[in-house]
């Protein structure tokens, strides 16, 4: 067993610094891994209007005789990007069961309910006497109900000529869980029903039938099963133990509503908010860029509504004329852009505009005559470059002139218009993380102020484990610190069905019945409790880890065909390694995908991720050069050369990656990465070989194509302690955080200057045994924080901290005299 480590922290109390941000807490919500439909939103019916098999009016389907591949890519945007959309049939979510066979399931694009339901769900009876078929609609991953509760049934249909019966049926393997009539009355309009379903019994994995008896056709537009029961009773409210998860965070803000979701991927996919408001049936259904369509549920009026329940300032994110940069870059013309700044300032007179004005008229009328408390608007998500400084000044200039107050965020470093607060995000490793502990502390204190609008550990995380909590705990010291800087910071993402993990980690998962937080989850909650008032001066003295710096070397791939040849590794005057790569593999392992040789080269596979190849991920070499020549088939990424590779960590040169728009240094670890330089502008040309050369020396990285060196970094110790101090507003309370980022026992000496303190005092501790251990729906509570009253507290006291744990220490100081 290893020794214990020793370190100190210095607090003098006596000296109050900046107030600690009101605003520093707050929500990131966004549509990805249906967080919103099929999670937080609690319709039970997956596909209600019947849109979801829709494809967005931009794409076209991808050379139609052209096999899908594994992924199911067959739609391509008109900028040429080739999208994975899962072939789940017409009508998603449903299917028919008919005895009869004369009875068809067609998918109807004319007898429509509106425009903004492109698709009807026709069901087509044989000639002759009224025939019996079943719509099923299998939920979000099956229905889940409580018992004796009652669910607003409502139908949306018409018929061609005669009434149709339609029985609905809640139903699961034990028989039925609920029950009633209805009668579609004939007529050729379309009827809205409605009945309340009252539960006999819970449900976790039921289905809706709708058995339906009659002649010739009828037509559904919309089918919904509604709890009454909802957070805060709103109707087409929240699912109500998410929404007391995210309540008990006491966000100052919700961020809505993303993320990439605001930029999509084309000019029919990017968030168009005047979509998402009225009457729910007739909400645009609009395929999302994390795999899946929504009927926007959760509209505009909703976001602003569940940020006022929350006691949370909203925060509006806008398009701002563009889509996704990372996935494929659409810059939208001038006409689009001013349409999208229009939409941008009638969002914000929506949500602010008297009830006299055309917006706050409409928000009126959908039953919120007060202005809601939306006070931030961010301009653009995760964007850059000279089509974001455009757009960005443009934007600012317009949306400024007219709301003063409004705070605008930049979503990146802009030039030429005035920058206010600027939108930060970080996915990174546990190590990084408490590295940045300390970014801020160098910042600059006359330039904008900070937004970290989206964070989280991502790499040797699990699904979220402990130890990513800890390194997000002690970047929060970093943050608190500096929080005259920072003035806010949201975790990204929250919300995960397990279901549908399109993103990894997340700060609460949930299925149809059950959630649980992550460890990060607990952080969060430990930290708005024991936020405290002012910062007080803190000093932290530390071991610091550098990470083991040597192994072997190999090439990799990302979702693209590359190819590599005359490879050569030297150290010193010792070649290491030699292999042209016309033939034999020699020593190098094909990881991943399918490697072979092709016309005098290496040549990887169309691996969807990290196609690998490598020589000995267990050598000892640490200090080589490694050259070769290496080009890029096809469109898509390019290539990277792996360096000091150790079992699954290793460091990077990727060339071309991005869609082949940028070059990056990271270290990659367990699925996250790390950036060890700034991502630099690049575009290999497909087919064209380059000379790559790596040279790996003592902990510095340079990095040269052709001959030039474009890109160097060097590896950082990392501090294993991060802490932070603050004073309740009354000053009677001292708050010290802890975060032992490491795997060793830390005993800190806490010395506090002089100060009287009673020796009682709490201690809120996050901690487990083993560091990656998790949190899950079966024990959503293996690791949550304790509260502990601790004894001995003195002005000076030595505090044992666990290998990676979070200590929240609560001191009281003795009354004067
Ligand atoms: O949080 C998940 C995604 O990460 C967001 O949509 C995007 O802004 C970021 O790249």
């Amino acid at each position: 067993m290893s020794h214990p480590q020793k370190a100190s922290v210095k607090i003098n109390v006596h000296q109050p610094q900046h107030e600690i941000s009101p605003d520093l807490y707050g929500l990131f919500f966004e549509e990805i891994n249906h967080a919103g439909e099929g999670g937080l939103y609690p319709e039970r019916i997956q596909n209600r209007s019947f849109c979801d098999g829709v494809a967005p009016s931009d794409f076209v389907r991808d050379a139609v005789d052209a096999p899908a591949d594994a992924r199911g890519w067959v739609w391509q945007t008109p900028t040429g990007l080739r999208f994975p959309m899962k072939d789940k049939g017409d009508f998603p979510g449903w299917r028919l069961e008919a005895a009869d066979s004369d009875v068809r399931v067609v998918a109807d694009d004319t007898v429509i309910l509106s425009e903004a339901t492109p698709r009807s769900l026709r069901l087509v009876f044989g000639p002759g006497a009224p025939r019996q078929a079943t719509l099923v609609n299998e939920g979000y991953w099956g229905i889940a109900v409580s018992a004796h509760s009652q669910y607003r049934l409502t139908i949306i249909a018409r018929t061609e000529a005669s009434p149709v019966e339609i029985q609905a049926e809640l139903r699961d393997s034990e028989g039925t869980v609920a029950r009633c009539l209805q009668t579609v009355t004939q007529g050729g309009a379309w009827v809205r029903q409605e009945a309340i379903l009252e539960t006999q019994r819970a449900a976790t994995n039921a289905e809706l039938a709708l058995r339906v008896t009659g002649a010739g056709s009828v037509w559904f537009s919309f089918v919904s099963l509604f709890p009454l029961q909802t957070w805060r009773n709103r109707p087409n409210g929240m699912r109500p133990e998410l929404a007391e998860m995210l309540a008990a965070l006491k966000p100052a803000f919700l961020r809505f509503p993303g993320g990439c979701v605001v930029e999509g991927v084309s000019r029919s996919t990017y968030y168009d908010w005047k979509s998402s408001l009225g009457p729910v049936e007739l909400r645009q259904g609009r395929w999302n860029l994390w795999g899946y369509a929504t009927t926007q549920g959760i509209g505009f009026h909703e976001y602003l509504q569940f940020a006022e329940d929350l006691g949370a300032d909203a925060m509006y994110v806008c398009n701002c004329g563009m889509s996704c940069q990372f996935r494929n870059p659409d810059y939208f013309d001038e006409a689009l852009v001013d349409t999208l700044l229009q939409d941008a300032l009638d969002a914000v007179e929506y949500a602010l505009g008297p009830v006299h004005s055309l917006w706050g008229a409409r928000r009126a009328a959908n039953g919120h005559p007060a202005p809601f408390a939306l006070r931030y608007l961010e301009i653009g998500n995760e964007n850059w470059g000279e089509e974001y400084q455009k757009r960005y000044g443009k934007f600012y200039e317009a949306i400024h002139a007219r709301y003063p107050d409004l705070i605008l965020i930049a979503d990146n470093r802009v030039e030429g218009a005035p920058l206010d607060v600027l939108d930060e995000h970080f996915y990174s490793t546990p190590s990084d993380l408490m590295r940045l502990s300390r970014r801020y502390d160098r910042a600059d204190r006359n330039g904008p102020k900070i937004y970290v609008g989206e964070y989280a550990v991502t790499g040797e995380c699990g699904q979220g484990n402990l130890k990513a909590a800890v390194a997000e705990a002690a970047f929060l010291t970093g943050l608190e610190r500096n929080s005259d800087v920072v003035k806010m910071a949201s975790y990204a993402p929250l919300l995960v069905n397990v279901q549908d993990r399109s993103w990894n980690p997340d700060l609460i998962q949930f299925d149809n019945h059950r959630c649980a937080g992550t460890p990060s989850y607990w952080v969060q909650r430990m930290f708005v409790q024991h936020q405290g008032a002012h910062t007080v001066p803190i000093a932290v003295d530390c071991e610091h880890e550098i990470p083991s710096l040597c192994g072997g070397f190999g090439f990799v791939t990302w979702e693209s065909v590359a190819e590599f040849r005359n490879l050569r590794v030297v150290c010193d005057d010792e070649v290491l390694y030699e292999n042209d790569l016309s033939g034999a593999f020699c020593g190098l392992v094909p990881q991943k995908g399918d490697w072979q040789f092709v016309e005098g080269a290496l040549r990887s596979s169309q691996h969807p991720r990290d196609g690998f190849c490598l020589l000995d991920g267990d050598a000892a070499w640490e200090n080589y050069t490694l050259t070769c020549q290496a080009r890029q088939i096809g469109p898509g990424n390019g290539f990277m050369i792996a360096f000091l590779v150790q079992g699954q960590r290793h460091y990077r040169w990727q060339i071309g990656g991005w869609n082949n728009m940028f070059m990056g240094l990271e270290e990659y670890n367990k699925g996250g990465c790390r950036e060890i330089c700034a991502r630099e502008s690049i575009t290999p040309v497909p087919g064209q070989w380059y000379d790559v050369r790596v040279e790996v020396d003592h902990g510095k990285f340079r990095c040269y194509l052709d001959g030039k060196k474009l890109q160097e970094a060097e590896e950082l110790p990392m501090p294993t302690l991060a802490a932070g101090a603050t004073l309740s507003a009354d000053g009677k309370e001292i708050i010290i955080k802890l975060a032992n980022g490491c795997d060793r026992t830390q005993v800190v000496d806490l010395d506090l200057g002089h100060v009287d303190v009673e020796p009682r005092g709490s201690e809120q501790l996050l901690f487990h045994t083993d560091p990656d251990a998790e949190n899950s729906l079966d024990a959503p509570e293996r690791v949550a924080p304790q509260e502990n009253q601790i004894d001995g507290l003195a002005a000076r006291f030595p505090y044992t901290m666990r290998p990676w744990s979070v200590a929240i220490l609560t001191l009281t100081r003795k009354p004067l005299g």
